[in-house]
């Protein structure tokens, strides 16, 4: 483990490799992050030294396995203040958490029920919902986002009713980074008798996350945005909702009793687990968030709004910088436009100086074009980014700027 927050990039083997004969300066951790060698370690520990099946067999290294896969989830669950490690469902990242809401809480849905959603969503979080619009009759309705990058509150009272079943919200913006008021929000919609689904992809890598003060029904996040591997996820949900909803997929180890005539299920969480699950993955989850645990979690969140700062205040410097949704409380992003250039040839021209950053709609098209854009570039931070990457990430900008409109010199 790195001594200190401050030199922890050197924890991740990605921190020596060069892009383009240009050190990497890795600034796309809203699409994915990077590994620690402690999550590399334990994947591989685990593979070589303890691998077996969870939950089916007698012997001894299955029954390691089994408990090493069930630690996790009290991990997850402490990680995210869960009381109740039986709340923890794995999934394979916030996308299918997302879906298994939608698909087997939707089927409470009646026809002509809402469900509240915003213009700052990503697509996962509209198209499920919109999925029910079309096999079920619900309403979909939408909370408008301000041009200061925040939800429009107003709005949102007027939206909400009695009619209104679900509340699902973005934690944390992956195109603005705005940081949305759940709590609020949860105490509105649960007046209304909503219940409110928080897509927490954004989030969980960057804040400390407390479920129960947040007081929200279900909570979804992804393990590779939090620095474990790809093909796992988390699904929290109160056990009071999980308990009596149906299964997402059906399988193997979701069973309690099959025969032809009759089939019961396993309690939550395992009733949504079925099939073999991500063991490996589930072992690397966990220790991303050993890992992350090892820091403070609000310093964590302070050093990355001081880098956040910091290139926010030099691109406003910038001649030609439009930076979405100024204005706004925001975590590790930054989204951008270059006047008159197209963000693809920005990201590109940063790419041949070794800055990798996202450009393109950031699966959040409605967004995007409220802003009046089609296509912006983005640049979101991780625990191992530094004051360099940021003077690197402005220095590369401001030579892709004048190579782009020679005119324009900083
Ligand atoms: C806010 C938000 N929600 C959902 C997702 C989907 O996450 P995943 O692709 O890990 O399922 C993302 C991924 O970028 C995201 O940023």
């Amino acid at each position: 483990m790195s001594s200190s927050l401050t030199d922890c990039y050197r924890d991740f083997p990605f921190h020596k490799q060069t892009m383009n004969g240009k050190p990497l300066i890795y600034l796309d951790s809203a699409a994915t992050t990077q590994k620690p060698k402690q999550v590399l370690d334990a994947m591989y520990g685990f593979m070589a030294n303890d691998y077996a099946p969870v939950h089916r067999s007698v012997y001894e290294l299955a029954s390691h396995s089994s408990t090493a896969y069930e630690e996790v989830r009290q991990k997850v669950a402490q990680f995210i203040g869960a009381s109740n490690h039986r709340e923890i469902v794995y999934t394979k990242g916030t996308t299918e958490g997302l879906n298994l809401i939608a698909q087997s809480y939707g089927s409470f849905l009646e026809p002509g029920d809402e469900v509240l959603i915003t213009e700052m969503e990503h697509h996962a979080n509209i198209l499920v919902w919109k999925q029910l619009v079309s096999s079920k009759g619900i309403v979909l309705k939408v909370v408008p986002v301000l041009d200061s990058g925040i939800l429009d509150m107003e709005a949102f009272d007027a939206l909400l009713s009695k009619k209104t079943k679900i509340v699902a919200v973005a934690h944390v913006s992956n195109v603005l980074g705005t940081i949305n008021p759940i709590q609020e929000i949860t105490k509105k919609a649960h007046e209304f008798g909503a219940v409110v689904v928080v897509d927490g992809a954004q989030a969980a890598p960057h804040l400390p996350i407390y479920v129960e003060e947040l007081g929200c029904d279900f909570y979804v996040f992804s393990g590779h945005k939090m620095y474990g591997p790809t093909g796992i996820g988390v699904l929290w949900g109160r056990y009071e909702l999980l308990e009596k909803m149906p299964p997402f997929l059906y399988g193997g180890d979701m069973i309690d009793y099959v025969s032809f005539d009759k089939v019961t299920y396993q309690e939550a969480p395992l009733k949504f687990e079925a099939g073999t699950p991500p063991i490996v993955e589930v072992i690397g989850l966990g220790a991303a968030i050993d890992y992350l645990q090892g820091f403070d979690r609000l310093e964590v969140y302070e050093k990355e709004q001081k880098l956040l700062a910091t290139a926010q205040t030099k691109l406003k410097k910038m001649n030609g910088i439009r930076i979405l949704g100024d204005g706004n409380p925001r975590a590790s992003v930054i989204s951008f436009t270059v006047d008159g250039h197209h963000a693809l040839d920005v990201a590109t021209i940063l790419g041949l100086k070794g800055i990798a950053a996202r450009s393109g709609h950031m699966c959040a098209q409605p967004l995007v074009r409220r802003f009046q854009e089609e296509s912006i570039v983005r640049v979101s931070l991780g625990i191992y980014n530094t004051f360099h990457d940021i003077s690197a990430f402005i220095e590369a900008l401001s030579e892709a700027s004048v190579l782009l409109r020679p005119e324009l010199s900083y």
